[in-house]
């Protein structure tokens, strides 16, 4: 095990090898390419909403997309039924979009901003360690392989270090998707909290990428590519430290950009042609009750409730009721008794996720 303390940043070695070049081009390229792809397609939140449950669902690591979605129902309508890890997904999406909201103000990504995201997840107020004890194991043998920085002094000022490379345009001239994965290494080493550390990362990567312009709209996330590569990303990240592997673990992560990005893109064209052709056949089947605003609400959050339709289209609560079972009964939602509640699922956009797992 090595005992040293944590290097700050930059790294003092060259981390721009021919390899790594490599996969810095495709990576740029796939995002590019979903940038400018997201940017220009109308209703382009139902996108972010759709990738952003996802991604929270991803990141808290809850398998089961299927039993998940009902119960993330029951989360963000607020019943009682909801299960701790429907929660867990919730509150993670909380934090993921008021981060998002930060950065795009401030144009800043702060240690207060990831402090307020953690606290946010975690929906505790523990804030940084403080205590000694914290180590990470071999999930598999529970043989400790790292012990990261102990004492709050030494954590705040690490923290400093790493918030100045965040935010400073140095001279370097090192790639922001290159400068991505140090910090990613470099805030996971630092493991500033007790709990949530992985999930706060994550959140922090595609803040950067906003805050670098690399992307307008929160919509890539490396949780599901890491969920796929697990072992790899757990050895990476300890062979930075115990041999300076830099060079595999920024590949490692530019793949992961590629990867995602290209999955991304099709994703995006998916729900970009399945609003249109439902847009298209509610027109047809249903023109009275048709309206834009209709359609939006139907995609907002892959389920609808009698009081969004109410209120999102100032309607009567009548009105609502009679719009929603027609759309049921042409087969556009399927719906479902919760507690007091009846919820509408979306089932294109349902399945659609579910398929693309
Ligand atoms: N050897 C290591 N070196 C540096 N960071 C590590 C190492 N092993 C694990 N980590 C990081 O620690 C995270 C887990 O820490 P923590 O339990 O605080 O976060 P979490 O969000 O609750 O969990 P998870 O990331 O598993 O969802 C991992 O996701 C990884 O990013
Ligand atoms: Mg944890």
């Amino acid at each position: 095990m090595n005992t040293q303390k944590l290097p700050i940043l930059p790294p003092d070695f060259d981390l721009e090898t021919k390899t790594v070049l490599k996969h810095l081009a495709k990576a740029n390229r796939a995002l590019a390419e979903l940038k400018g792809y997201v940017e220009t397609i109308p209703n382009k939140h139902i996108l972010i909403n759709g990738i952003m449950i996802n991604e929270a669902k991803d990141s808290s690591a809850i398998e089961n997309i299927i039993t998940t979605h009902d119960d993330l129902y029951k989360a963000i309508s607020k019943t009682s039924e909801a299960s701790h890890a429907a929660k867990e997904v919730v509150s993670y999406r909380t934090a993921l979009w008021h981060g998002f909201q930060l950065v795009k103000e401030r144009q800043l990504l702060t240690n207060n901003m990831i402090i307020e995201i953690q606290s946010i997840i975690e929906s505790n107020k523990a804030g940084i360690r403080k205590l000694p004890g914290t180590v990470l194991r071999n999930d598999r043998t529970g043989e400790t392989v790292y012990t990261p920085p102990v004492g709050e002094a030494e954590i705040i000022s690490l923290l400093g270090n790493l918030e100045k490379y965040i935010n400073e345009d140095n001279n370097e001239d090192i790639d922001p998707l290159i400068k991505m994965a140090v910090i990613h290494y470099q805030f996971e080493s630092i493991h500033p909290f007790y709990d949530g550390n992985g999930r706060t990362g994550r959140i922090i990567n595609v803040l950067y990428l906003i805050l670098m312009d690399l992307l307008d709209s929160p919509i890539l996330y490396l949780s599901g590519y890491i969920n796929r590569n697990k072992s790899d990303y757990y050895r990476l990240l300890q062979e930075v430290r115990n041999i300076n592997n830099w060079e595999d673990w920024i590949s490692y992560i530019l793949v992961g950009v590629e990867e995602t990005a290209v999955k991304t893109l099709s994703l995006a064209k998916k729900i970009n042609s399945e609003v249109a052709t439902m847009s298209e056949e509610i027109k047809m089947r249903l023109p009275k009750i048709y309206s834009k605003e209709l359609l939006e609400l139907l995609f907002f959050e892959f389920y609808t409730k009698t009081i969004y339709i109410q209120q999102g289209l100032s309607v009567s609560r009548r009105t609502a009721v009679s719009y929603l079972s027609s759309l049921e009964n042409e087969g556009f939602l399927i719906s479902e008794k919760i507690g007091k509640e009846r919820i509408y699922q979306n089932k294109s956009l349902y399945d659609l996720f579910r398929y693309e797992q």
